[in-house]
């Protein structure tokens, strides 16, 4: 049986703004089993990095107002921040989204990289293929040739004039690289890769992939990759978690998500990609709803084609249509996926089936895997 690494549960985070308090993320759960890559698909703004924010520590305490981020047994809420930080980086590391926030402005992209080798000490022992050949109480000059090495593998054409370079002198698409090179540098169990792809053009995002790839068969590395694009999480993960207004919608292994998309925000994302037969997808109308006065009930209400009154009235929590595959709307039935929601699945509420099955194929699903690009 799977083994669990990660296990975020009934995560609140609010934050205090102008226009009020803003409940962005409103009981997130969701797992991570060891050496798997899942993703956290959403649309911009759905609070995918609020979420990781609140994994690695990076939020301020007082934001988190509830829940349990429960990592090898422990929860990381419990501990102090000299704790959380002694787990970043080979333990647990992060690809931030930002590039520019992220690396430090006055020392060079080499003096960042070499801190993170040497940070690392003697547990560079036990290591991967592309580092076994190098090992063991290096050198600065080793440090440089392996951080050199890293810089290559993420598409940099000329390593050493990065190595020296400040962030400043690169430009975005160039820091992002040597962000996912820092981050991979540290051999992580657990990597959190935030919208790696964002200012990657096509070639060096696939080479991204395969270093993960690698990384994940070698050793057996978690990863939780973070995108708005559900092709690109076809691409890499074998579990999606779809996140729409700071929750959790539908959650599934990947193949059976395109082949039974069940949550009508999921099958708007599904049209959303584009496919050989129609060319462009058609996309979700409207807009995510206001944080700070957020819907009763369903979140998605607004912009869904099959709201009911109800919708807007009772809270569709997460149920279990399948082992492994939940779902947050009132056109399913099921056992509800966390003890916390039992009482409401006693009231069930009942605004018919999806009519979509009614007696007909899965179309939007169907035609995704026909024709929306290739699968590993
Ligand atoms: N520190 C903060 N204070 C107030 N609001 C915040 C803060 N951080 C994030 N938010 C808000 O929380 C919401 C979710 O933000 P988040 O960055 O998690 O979105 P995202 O899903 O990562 O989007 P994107 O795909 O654009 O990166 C947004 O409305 C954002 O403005
Ligand atoms: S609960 Fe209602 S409004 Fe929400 S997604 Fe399901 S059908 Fe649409
Ligand atoms: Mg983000």
């Amino acid at each position: 049986m799977a083994e669990t690494l990660l296990e975020v549960r009934n995560l609140h985070v609010q934050f205090d703004t102008y226009d009020g308090v803003a409940e962005v993320i409103n009981g997130v759960d969701f797992t991570l089993n060891r050496g798997e890559t899942a993703a956290l698909v959403g649309e911009t703004g759905c609070g995918k990095s609020v979420t990781v924010k609140s994994i690695m520590g990076l939020l301020p305490a007082a934001e988190i107002t509830a829940g349990e981020i429960i990592y090898k047994g422990q929860d990381l809420l419990e501990l102090s921040d000299a704790e959380r930080h002694a787990r970043r980086g080979r333990e647990i590391s992060m690809i931030m989204q930002d590039p520019m926030t992220s690396l430090n402005p006055v020392l060079t992209v080499g003096e960042q990289m070499i801190d993170v080798l040497k940070w690392q000490g003697e547990r560079r022992l036990s290591v991967t293929d592309w580092l076994r050949d190098k090992v063991s109480r290096r050198s600065d000059a080793d440090h440089r040739e392996r951080a050199i090495e890293m810089l290559a593998d993420v598409e940099i054409s000329a390593p050493e004039r990065v190595f020296s370079s400040y962030p400043v002198e690169l430009s975005g698409g160039m820091r992002q690289r040597v962000l996912i090179a820092i981050a991979l540098l540290s051999e992580p169990n657990f990597l959190i890769a935030d919208e790696p792809g964002t200012a990657l053009d096509v070639t060096t995002e696939a080479k991204v992939l395969d270093l993960l790839d690698e990384l994940v068969e070698d050793r057996n590395t978690s990863v939780l990759y973070i995108t708005h694009d559900l092709g690109v999480a076809r691409e890499v993960s074998e579990f999606i978690n779809v996140m729409y207004a700071g929750e959790i919608i539908e959650q599934a292994p990947t193949a059976e998500l395109f082949a039974d998309p069940e949550h009508p925000y999921t099958r708007g994302l599904l049209e959303s990609i584009p496919t050989l037969s129609s060319g462009i997808g058609g996309g979700i109308e409207g807009h995510l709803p206001d944080y700070t006065d957020p819907p009763a009930a369903c979140r998605f209400a607004e912009r869904c084609p099959h709201a009911e009154s109800k919708c807007s009235e009772v809270v569709p929590y997460p149920r279990k249509t399948a082992d492994d595959h939940t779902v947050a709307c009132h056109l399913f039935d099921g056992e509800a996926a966390h003890d916390r929601h039992q009482k409401l699945a006693q009231e069930r509420v009942d605004i018919g089936s999806p009519p979509w099955r009614e007696g007909s194929e899965t179309e939007t699903g169907s035609d995704v895997v026909a024709d929306g690009g290739a699968s590993k």
